[in-house]
């Protein structure tokens, strides 16, 4: 069996939890993407799962040095705790050749090429959870020895589960407070937002439903090219509603609370990067 190819690339995914069977469901739908994807996990259970799902189009490894073998492209969707070991593990067949991509949170591109060795192609990404539904946004960088030719090879490969943006790697740290986490802090607002729906006698599925909508609304309105300062005043009118509730945002500080919630997960981010050496 030859493999699924993007660009011609044989692609293989190391770890299929969360973001790894994610991007594995995202590509297997992608028109650009034929044949079978190599996938490994420590947990048995999973790799069953996915297999049952996807078969045939998915390929089993027995081991992840397996798909370091058989793959040209390999993502490494595993936690950065146990980056470096699956690293060692795999390095003496990632050759020069072969293009590593890495989801992991805090885990810089230099860190991964001191483990591989001098010359080997490195692009670090970081997604979110969004990719369950097609709807991630993926922020990605180029290590030392990638070339462009590699960056368009990540983008097709990110691409099918998501928008993807090319940035330096020093904003990873950002964007993994902004979006990586983000998407959470998004969701504790719908919560927020609906249970004062729900405070003021709506039924709870219909709030959240409501809220849910409200916010896609407005994200795309945004995403449209309404600046989110032009959409307030679209809605608030002098004496309305919308200002009343936007007056008791500003005093109970949420537009801080946000923005430290942001500030927050990048300090936590930056942490992480200077810890797994
Ligand atoms: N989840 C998110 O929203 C998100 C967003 C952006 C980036 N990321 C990054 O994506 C990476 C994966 O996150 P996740 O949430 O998908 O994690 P996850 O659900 O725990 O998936 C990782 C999988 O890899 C397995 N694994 C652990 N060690 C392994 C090894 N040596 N060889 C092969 N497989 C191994 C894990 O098994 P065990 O459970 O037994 O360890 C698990 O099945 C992380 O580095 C994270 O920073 C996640």
């Amino acid at each position: 069996m030859t493999g699924a190819s993007v660009r011609g690339k044989k692609i293989g995914i190391i770890g299929v939890g969360n973001i790894g069977a994610s991007i594995l469901r995202g590509l297997l739908a992608a028109e650009h993407v034929s044949g079978p994807l190599f996938i490994s996990d420590v947990r048995s259970e999973r790799l069953e799962l996915v297999a049952g799902e996807f078969k045939p189009r998915v390929l089993v490894c027995t081991s992840n040095l397996e798909v370091a073998e058989r793959s040209d492209v390999i993502l490494l969707a595993v936690k950065p705790q146990d980056v470096r070991a699956v690293l060692e593990g795999i390095a003496p067949v990632l050759g020069k050749d072969k293009l590593l991509i890495t989801v992991a949170a805090g885990v810089p591109t230099k860190t991964i090429e001191r483990v591989l060795g001098e010359g080997k192609r490195v692009i670090r990404v970081m997604p979110n959870i969004g990719a369950l539904i097609g709807e991630s946004v993926t922020a990605l960088s180029k290590g030392t020895y990638a070339d462009d030719a590699d960056e368009a090879v990540a983008k097709a490969v990110l691409g099918a589960i998501g928008a993807v943006y090319t940035v330096k790697e020093h904003d990873i740290d950002i964007i993994t407070g902004l979006s990586g986490s983000g998407i959470a802090f998004f969701a504790a607002v719908i919560d927020a937002m609906a249970a004062g729906g729900v405070c003021e006698g709506l039924p709870r599925e219909l709030a959240l439903a409501i809220a849910a909508q409200t916010a896609q609304g407005a994200a795309k309105l945004v995403l449209a090219g309404t600046t989110p300062v032009a959409l307030q005043e679209m809605t608030a009118s002098p004496g309305g509603t919308t200002m009343r509730g936007l007056y008791a945002m500003e005093a109970r500080n949420v537009k801080a609370a946000m923005m430290h919630a942001v500030s927050a997960a990048t300090k936590r981010a930056r942490e992480l990067s200077t810890s797994i050496e």
